[in-house]
Parts: C-alpha cells; structure tokens; sequence
C-alpha cells in the first residue's frame, strides 16, 4: 500500500505531438461510495469499472474488516456482500486507510452510529491531515472520537450504541464532511439534515437515492438542504462506476500544451460539481470539446477531444467554481504556466490540507522549473510564459501527493529541459496507469531522476 512504498523518483521529458486514445481508470469517489453502500446493503452489490488504486483497495479491505464479503471477480468488476445498514461488525485490527481522505473519513461516518469502536491510522500524508471536520458532526449523533493532538489520526471512533438524528451546516465545502454525516445518519432513526453553503460533488446523494433511501434536496437561501430519512433497507444492486474527470484531466492537459496533440478522452463523466476545469480550460483558449455526449446511469458523460491549443490566456478563475475542480488545480496551474499572462485562483483555502498542502507544493516546484508564483492564505496566481518559453530543468517534491507528482510529469511533457519528482509512488492511490498510458499517448515518461 502507499503507506509503505519505497520512493519511485520519475522523470518526464519533452515530446513530440500527443495522440491516440486514453481510457483513463474510473471515477474514485464514485469507488469509495460503490464499496460502501454496497457493504451497508443486504444481498450483493455487483460493480464494474472499479477504480483498482491503492485508495479504493484499502476501502474494499476496510469493508471486509466490518464484516462484508468483498471479493474481485476480475477486470474491474468486484463483489459486495453486505450486512445492511448498522449490521457492521467491529474490526479485529486497526483500518488503515493509506493515503485516503476520502476512505477514513467516509468510513468514520458509515460506523459512526453502530455500537462497535474502531481505530484508523493511514500514511504519514493523512496522518498529518484534519479529523475534526468529521468528528465534531459525528459527536452530535453520541459518537466520540480519541485522536491526537489537533484531531489526527490515529485515531478511536466509538460509535453512538443510540443515536439521535443531526441537522448539521457544513462549515467548509467539503463532500467529504457531507458524505461523512449522511452515512451516520442512516443508522439513525428519524431525519438527518445537511446544509451546504456552496454545491459541492453530490455523489453520495446520487447513490444514496440509487441504493433506495429516502432523500432529498432543496436549494434554499441557506443553501442545499439534504434530509435523509434514516434506517432504510438499503437495495443491493449493481453500479457501472464512470471514468473519472480528475484522471481525465491529465491528458487533457497534456494535449493542451505539447505541440500538434489531438488525444481523445472517452466517457467522462460531467456531472456539473465535478467539471469546473473543463469549462476554465474552454475560458482560457483550449480546443477542448465534447464528443457524443450522453447520459449514463443518470450522469452527463461526454468523450473529451483535446488538441495543442497555441493561444491559452491567463484568466481570474470564479472562486464560486472551486468546489467543481478542487483537485484539479494543481494541473490547472501547469496549464497556466504555458499561457500568456495571469492566472489568478482565489477561494482555494481547502487546497492547504489536501493530501499536501497543494498550494505550496506546486508554488515550490513551479519555481523550481522558472514559472513565477505568487500565493497567499486562500489564492494564488500563477503568471503564464507561453509556450516554449517554460524551463523546466528541476527535481520537485511530490509531498506524498499523487496529484502533485502526476501534475509534474505534465509540465515535463512541454518543459524545455525534463522535469522529476522525488517519489511517483503516490500515483498509484488514485491513477495506477498513468504511466503506460501516458508513454502510449507518446509521452515520454521514466522512472529515475534526469
Ligand atoms: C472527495 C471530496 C473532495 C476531494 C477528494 C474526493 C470525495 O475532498 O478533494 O479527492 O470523494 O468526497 P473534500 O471533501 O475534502 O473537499
């Protein structure tokens, strides 16, 4: 698992036009959720498309350790035999969540309302990472928590053996936190209300209402107001997972900014809170279009033509736009880098306690490899030197960031001189081929330093 992998340092050098197809792994929150619900069910969930990264195959063995029967039939479909909503069994060893934010916080909520106790620990990423987000909301159903000091793992979740139901504001846009207090509402009985201020990706509401409970959504003056009905007999059925935007937006990239590209993106998923980048790149020039677009298992899904785009232009990104492309800035910054002028991102605070504090790793690396950054608590702006004029030429640290190291190798792709991260292994959690697929594309990514 991530937690322990030896450093993969890897190296990314410039090269000739990108092409081809790319069918990027599926959607990784979408896996979570699938792997979730599906041990909360009674009967067998069937899923397909499973994204097979380090992240989700901690999930799947957290789920076994709760006592649901999670099994790999092969190619991306996976088996779900759950114990129903509040049937979880309490671990025999530590979960350890790897690298995973979404895994240990999404768990934490799932077992909240159960009488059983159970302690996460993960990498030295998420250790570092903020718990209290989760558990201050969990303690209103009567769940406690034992962490370290300043709400880190490892940590003791001591489910709620009688919980009350919740009406909670979430106070930072986060599915995350949102996902988190709905899952404990299940087991709660009565209405468990969330409000959000900001829209953020409402994958777990989606399924929730896919897997039968009863839930629903207003826009309101507060906001969205979710009111989920708790202790419903979840139904087990099969989920077909989507391809996932946030891989999606490697190649894209990629193609954007080496010169005479025209890569092909299949089957992305453009559910509205997950595709603010695709709309910022069209903002800022880039010959970016959906294909075929259509509707698949209720989400909007196009394929993504992305070609060179000789004329990218810096532009001020709508804070309001954050939550749709949260963890793609840090690609969107390699983008800007290859464009003419500024390109100013404001509302981005959650960016700091991702699986880096993502601001100040790619600041850092940026500057390493000649690109002028400037950054403050909640912005940062990063001032474009066109295409052919970005140098290139540095080692960058990956902080444990898959995101971080993959946006790296981009900007190697179109550098002058080759670009390298200290450690690639974090790629794994969230993109297992991006390597091989990039390399096909015609990319010419190695493992090594330069
Ligand atoms: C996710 C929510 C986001 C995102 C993460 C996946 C999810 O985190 O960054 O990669 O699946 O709910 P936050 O909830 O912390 O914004």
């Amino acid at each position: 698992m991530s937690s322990h992998a030896t450093p993969v340092p890897m190296t990314s050098t410039a090269c000739g036009p990108l092409s081809g197809v790319a069918e990027v792994p599926g959607d990784k929150s979408i896996s979570h959720r699938s792997l979730i619900l599906g041990a909360m069910c009674i009967g067998e969930t069937t899923i397909s498309g499973l994204l097979e990264g380090d992240d989700v195959l901690d999930t799947a063995k957290a789920m076994q350790a709760f006592g649901a029967e999670v099994t790999n039939m092969g190619g991306g479909n996976w088996s779900v035999r759950g114990v129903g909503v509040g049937g979880f069994a309490e671990p025999d060893g530590v979960i350890d969540c790897g690298n995973s934010g979404t895994g240990v916080r999404l768990i934490m909520g799932s077992m909240a309302t159960s009488p059983i106790s159970a302690t996460f620990t993960g990498d030295a990423s998420l250790n570092g990472r903020p718990m209290a987000r989760v558990t201050d909301p969990l303690a209103l159903f009567g769940t406690q928590a034992v962490g370290r000091k300043g709400g880190r793992l490892p940590m003791t979740i001591v489910g709620a053996a009688d919980p009350v139901p919740v009406r909670y504001t979430v106070p930072v846009p986060s599915a995350q936190v949102k996902s988190a207090v709905l899952l404990a509402g299940l087991n709660a009985p009565g209405k468990t209300v969330v409000i959000e201020a900001e829209a953020t990706r409402d994958h777990t509401e989606r399924m929730l209402a896919g897997f039968g409970a009863e839930i629903t959504v207003e826009d309101t003056d507060e906001g969205r107001v979710i009111t989920l009905t708790g202790q419903p007999e979840l139904q087990a059925q099969h989920v077909d997972v989507p391809r996932d935007p946030s891989s999606a937006a490697f190649p894209v990239c990629a193609a954007l900014i080496v010169p005479g590209s025209d890569v092909l993106v299949p089957g992305i998923g453009l559910n509205p809170t997950r595709a603010g980048l695709f709309t910022t790149l069209r903002e800022m020039g880039a010959d970016l279009t959906y294909e075929n677009e259509r509707t698949e298992g209720g989400e909007p899904v196009a394929d993504l033509r992305a070609r060179f785009s000789p004329d990218l232009k810096g532009i001020e990104v709508p804070p309001a736009r954050a939550a749709s492309m949260i963890d793609e800035y840090p690609v969107l910054s390699v983008v800007a880098s290859f464009a003419l002028g500024q390109t100013m991102m404001r509302g981005v605070k959650e960016l700091r306690v991702k699986e880096s504090d993502r601001i100040d790793a790619m600041a850092k690396g940026l500057r390493a490899n000649g690109i002028e950054v400037d950054e403050g608590p909640d912005w940062w702006a990063v001032t474009g030197r066109g295409h052919g004029n970005v140098p290139g030429g540095a080692t960058c640290a990956s902080q444990l960031d898959h995101r971080i190291a993959m946006s790296f190798m981009i900007l190697g792709m179109a550098a002058t001189s080759p670009v390298s991260v200290d450690d690639g292994a974090p790629i794994t959690t969230s993109f297992p081929i991006f390597e091989p697929l990039m390399k096909r594309l015609g990319a010419n990514v190695t493992q090594g330093e330069a």
